[in-house]
């Protein structure tokens, strides 16, 4: 009992500490309930701090670190709506960062393949960089061969975001960002709002809200890299993972789809059962770069894969309302970036999860539709939640 008083007590005045040496302190509850019979002392706290982080394109760009009661911290800069870190222990107790990114704004300008960052106005690829919609042919940014990716070269990853904090228990960040007509070639003004929180679950939350003008083709997501054991000398091919999928999108040389949806029976795209991600990866040409075509049937928030590193005893579970999910093997990772311990991010050292609709579905009416239409909503929600086995 007196352990947990003097624990509560410390953490108190590491709190306070934390209060009076922040920056900016956003919002705060402390709800502290001194309870004899269950030997507990509840302490939830919320904790945002806010900092500056430089200046792009005349904006003004922070970095905010969301803290929640276990005390697992997840930072995102308005820069690009990037997830920079995912702090949480190993079964040491040991903390690190579940996601590979840098501590400052400068490597983020010199153009990293997304990591951590919000993808739009369309994720993946779109064939031949061009699609037709009511009658009309809109002409797209090609920037990946004669493909568009991940929404052209000034994508939703390179813009500063407005940015506002919620006054809420569960700490979170609002990010607003309006994305004219004809930017990257897209017909409308597109209005997106992408809501981040992170639970006392150890959940990271991303919600998904946008409006148009025209219609327009949006498929939004994450591009958030993780390497579990949170030492990229560690590759991802001791990571198991779990995808509840029985079909997959396969594609041609240039990564679009061929438009056939395909049985992941007996092949090395099978992950409805846990398996290590290198066990069949050379048989796949330069590693997975896929879309999974998820067994849901609707559009209810249901776990879909789950990731988990015995070495460090994490889990990742991966939650969405979306139909499919790009798993890449990070498979263009060459050594030319360092993540922030230092250590260069080659091949197959991080992974990603982007949970979207199908790459290219504007040119493949046998996918499901990803064109918003004036008056309409278009509402997406992941979780990727943290667990320790
Ligand atoms: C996505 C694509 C990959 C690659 C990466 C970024 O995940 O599917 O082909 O372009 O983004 O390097």
């Amino acid at each position: 009992m007196d352990h947990f008083i003097i624990s509560n007590q410390i953490n108190f005045m590491k709190l306070l500490n934390r209060i009076l040496s922040s920056v900016t302190l956003c919002t705060l509850l402390i709800s502290c309930n001194n309870s004899s019979e269950n030997n507990k002392i509840p302490f939830a706290k919320a904790v945002i701090t806010k900092k500056d982080w430089g200046e792009v394109d005349g904006k003004k760009v922070y970095l905010f670190t969301l803290e929640n009661s276990n005390g697992t911290i997840v930072t995102i800069s308005n820069y690009g709506g990037t997830v920079t870190s995912f702090v949480t222990p190993d079964k040491n107790g040991n903390k690190s960062s579940i996601i590979v990114g840098f501590d400052s704004l400068q490597p983020y300008l010199r153009q990293p393949p997304y990591f951590g960052a919000l993808i739009g106005r369309y994720g993946n690829r779109i064939g031949d960089a061009k699609f037709s919609l009511e009658g009309a042919t809109y002409k797209l940014a090609a920037n990946n061969g004669k493909n568009h990716l991940h929404g052209g070269i000034k994508g939703f990853d390179k813009v500063v975001w407005d940015v506002s904090v919620p006054n809420d228990e569960i700490p979170s960040l609002t990010l607003k960002y309006l994305s004219k007509d004809g930017e990257e070639g897209y017909p409308g003004n597109l209005n997106v709002t992408v809501i981040y929180t992170l639970t006392n679950d150890d959940e990271l939350k991303i919600e998904y809200n946008a409006e148009t003008d025209k219609a327009t083709p949006v498929n939004l997501t994450n591009h958030s890299y993780f390497n579990l054991s949170g030492d990229v000398s560690n590759t991802i091919l001791n990571h198991r993972l779990m995808i509840d999928a029985d079909n997959y999108t396969p594609v041609d040389s240039t990564l679009i789809p061929t438009g056939e949806i395909k049985s992941v029976k007996e092949s090395p795209f099978d992950f409805t059962s846990s398996k290590l991600i290198g066990r069949d990866i050379d048989s796949v040409k330069g590693g997975y770069d896929h879309n999974w075509v998820l067994n849901k049937k609707d559009t209810s928030l249901q776990k879909v894969a789950v990731l988990s590193d015995s070495t460090s005893g994490r889990s990742l579970e991966v939650y969405t309302t979306q139909p499919g999910i790009q798993f890449y093997t990070g498979n263009f990772l060459d050594g030319k970036f360092i993540n922030r311990d230092g250590k260069p991010l080659k091949q197959h050292t991080a992974l990603c999860l982007e949970t979207q609709h199908f790459p290219d579905s504007p040119n493949k009416p046998n996918f499901p539709s990803t064109i918003l239409r004036p008056g309409k909503k278009y509402y997406s929600v992941t979780i990727y939640r943290v667990t320790l086995n």
